[in-house]
């Protein structure tokens, strides 16, 4: 089963050769497959919340003679894993809110030798707001573009430092230092969505000091996305 979703690949490549790893909300466990056929990982704890999804993962899994290297477990977010049980954690294909809680709900993720790959799906500014206020650092993010619509591949660890970052940093985080197609894309998207945010309220009285904040940050985008016009 090669994998074609651009986003599993991404996620795959931005980990890196690993000997554990917990996917979380595996679904059809394609991404543990992958690492496992790969070889970019020895053993991954495939982890979902419902039922019907692990059945998937199941057949899959046996289907491609894996059962010994992919083990699946019912479990919401982290719960279902001890801390230092896995060198790395995949998030992928949630809301970036729900990224952020399933975080939250397991304190011991905050460890610097934890290799976390994230992939939102929606709501990406907030989890960086999460991610920067909780002292995770943003090694890398990587733009991608799947069925027409564009996403982020962040790989994260935490430091227990607030970076030096501008105001921009919550809508487009790193994605500019690796300026593909779909990031400049993405980027532009964001920085369209932010003027019509702009649009809205910019007469609306108890909104103008946001008015005044996202002012900054569009003329912060602009700055950066020059170069790629
Ligand atoms: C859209 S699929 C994403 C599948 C795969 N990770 C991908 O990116 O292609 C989301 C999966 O996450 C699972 N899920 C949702 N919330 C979860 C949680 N709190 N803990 C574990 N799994 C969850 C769902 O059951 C579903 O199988």
């Amino acid at each position: 089963m090669p994998i074609s979703n651009k986003r599993l690949l991404i996620a795959a490549e931005l980990l890196g050769q690993v000997k554990s790893v917990a996917d979380i909300g595996t679904d059809h466990a394609f991404l543990p497959i992958h690492l496992i056929r790969e070889g970019i990982a020895e053993k991954v704890i495939a982890c979902d919340i419902a039922e019907g999804p692990l059945s998937v993962a199941k057949a899959n899994i046996i289907k491609y003679g894996l059962a010994e290297k992919i083990e699946l477990r019912l479990a919401n977010g982290l719960l279902g894993l001890a801390p230092n049980e896995v060198e790395a954690i995949t998030i992928l294909g949630m809301g970036g809110e729900t990224i952020a809680d399933i975080l939250t709900d397991a304190p011991w993720v905050k460890k610097s030798d934890l290799i976390l790959i994230l992939q939102p799906m929606s709501c990406d500014d907030r989890l960086r707001e999460y991610l920067f206020r909780e002292g995770f650092e943003i090694l890398t993010e990587v733009g991608v573009e799947s069925q027409n619509r564009f996403y982020t591949v962040m790989k994260v660890r935490f430091d227990g430092n607030l970076p030096k970052v501008g105001s921009e940093y919550k809508y487009i985080g790193k994605l500019l230092e690796n300026p593909n197609d779909a990031a400049i894309t993405f980027v532009k998207n964001r920085l369209k969505s932010l003027k019509s945010c702009m649009d809205d309220i910019k007469n609306v009285e108890r909104k103008q000091e946001l008015f005044k904040e996202l002012e900054i940050v569009v003329h912060e985008i602009e700055k950066f996305l020059v170069k790629y016009i």
